[in-house]
């Protein structure tokens, strides 16, 4: 028997008329004692197939009883049909049913809760598989960029000793009866490697015992990290906004099916790709709130959520926000030179109440002042003899970042929460499937 040629759903369409075989998974059916209509889905679209039980007597009963998300072999002829789901229709001459369904246990009515318990059938849906691949996207633009620009791609370890990013945010390991934890970003061990190969990032989990249940916190996220040896406070917030905008720019040209899927508004994105990113001061930030939005911050106290929100709301691009209070940032942001109140780092601030997407800065050379600002945030600067190395042989300025993947992706597809940002999302609460 001659081998049957597959093609996809969305090369099916293409192509447009003559016979096609495809196959896929039961997306919505419905019929009548003379008809079956079958609009058949597989990764790449969906599509109408009819089938008419004079030419099927004897399957007719297997036919009939399909339900959602049988999954089958079709072979038939395509033509075009308005009015049809995607506008191309399958008259089906040949069925094969490769495996039958029970009842999905999926439908319009489920609340979120019962949709993430379900999460691994919930990823066939169409909103969730338009996500997923404009996820890939972002991945592939992410690395490109960094690619493009001489980085090497450096990996570290998830299990470390260590906490960089205050210990509020520990998940601790039990490791052969000894306490450690996962990391909650790459940079420790990161910026050693610079020494090796200058320019590096990486794309891999990191972890944060979040307690709040926000729209935008998971307890493990995908952090694309950069660190560049030699660069100053400039270059971070210019290669900052150059991903962003390379990743928008390729989510444009490549997922416009996707984004009307979602619909997403893609004028609201246009911005992002166009204009220059807005820079300001952490001192700025808090005269322009308290002028347009009568909020007021006492100095020194971090921005919080409904803060970034408010400033995201003043602006249809992002904004570099700079130069924040030593007291409310990391022990290993460098001091400003001109004010030794504040840092020589950034956050990049999404527009339509998105949040922080990149938190970056400047590293501090000084060994004595990285001890003296790990004593203030209460850890034994012993500990970091490993990391203060960097600092001893050779020390050269440097500086890097780190990119929230799945907050990157929410805003481009404009979800109500980051969880849908990923397969397999994990919270405070949610961690099966
Ligand atoms: O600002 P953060 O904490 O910075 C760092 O971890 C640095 N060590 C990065 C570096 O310089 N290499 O985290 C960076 C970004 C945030 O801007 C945010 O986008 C994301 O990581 N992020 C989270 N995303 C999802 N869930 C969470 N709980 C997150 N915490 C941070
Ligand atoms: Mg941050």
């Amino acid at each position: 028997m001659t081998q049957i040629k597959f093609i996809s759903i969305q090369e099916a369409m293409k192509k447009g008329k003559g016979e096609a075989a495809v196959r896929g998974w039961v997306h919505r059916e419905r019929g009548s004692n003379k008809l079956k209509f079958i609009v058949l889905r597989d990764s790449t679209n969906i599509i109408q197939c009819v089938i008419e039980k004079e030419k099927f007597e004897e399957q007719w009963n297997d036919i009939d009883k399909l339900q959602i998300e049988s999954s089958l072999e079709i072979i038939g002829d395509i033509k075009e049909d308005k009015r049809a789901p995607t506008g191309f229709e399958i008259q089906v001459k040949k069925i094969n049913i490769i495996g039958l369904s029970n009842e999905f246990p999926i439908n319009k009515d489920l609340n979120e809760e019962l949709l993430g318990d379900r999460r691994h059938l919930w990823l066939r849906s169409r909103k969730m598989t338009s996500i997923l691949k404009i996820r890939d996207t972002v991945l592939e633009a992410l690395r490109e960029h960094w690619r493009s620009k001489g980085f090497y791609e450096f990996n570290t370890p998830s299990i470390i000793g260590l906490q960089c990013e205050g210990g509020a945010t520990l998940f601790d390991v039990d490791y052969f009866g000894k306490k450690l934890h996962l990391a909650q970003t790459w940079q420790l061990h990161a910026e050693p490697g610079i020494f090796a190969l200058e320019k590096i990032f990486t794309i891999q989990p990191s972890f944060r015992a979040e307690k709040s249940k926000t729209s935008r916190h998971l307890t493990e996220y995908w952090h694309a990290e950069m660190e560049a040896a030699w660069e100053n406070f400039e270059y971070l917030q210019e290669d900052a906004e150059q991903i962003v905008k390379h990743v928008f720019s390729k989510v444009l040209e490549k997922n416009q099916a996707e984004l009307k899927i979602l619909e997403r508004d893609v004028k609201k994105l246009e911005p992002i790709v166009k204009k220059p990113f807005k820079k300001m001061t952490y001192d700025d930030v808090l005269k322009l709130l308290k002028e347009k939005k009568k909020v007021t911050i006492p100095w020194g106290k971090d921005l919080r959520t409904i803060e970034e929100d408010e400033l995201s709301e003043l602006s249809d691009a992002p904004i570099i926000v700079t130069k924040y209070p030593k007291v409310v940032k990391a022990f290993y942001m460098k001091e400003d030179p001109e004010n030794p109140k504040v840092v020589l780092g950034f956050d990049l601030i999404a527009t339509e109440k998105y949040g922080e997407i990149v938190g970056a800065s400047q590293r501090e050379e000084s060994i004595d002042k990285l001890r003296e600002n790990l004593i203030a945030q209460g850890e034994k600067p012993d500990d970091y003899e490993f990391y203060f190395d960097t600092r001893r042989y050779g020390s050269v300025p440097h500086g890097g970042y780190g990119l929230g993947v799945e907050r990157l992706i929410a805003w481009i597809c404009g979800l109500d929460t980051i969880k849908d940002s990923m397969p397999y999302p994990r919270t405070m609460t949610r961690y099966y499937p």
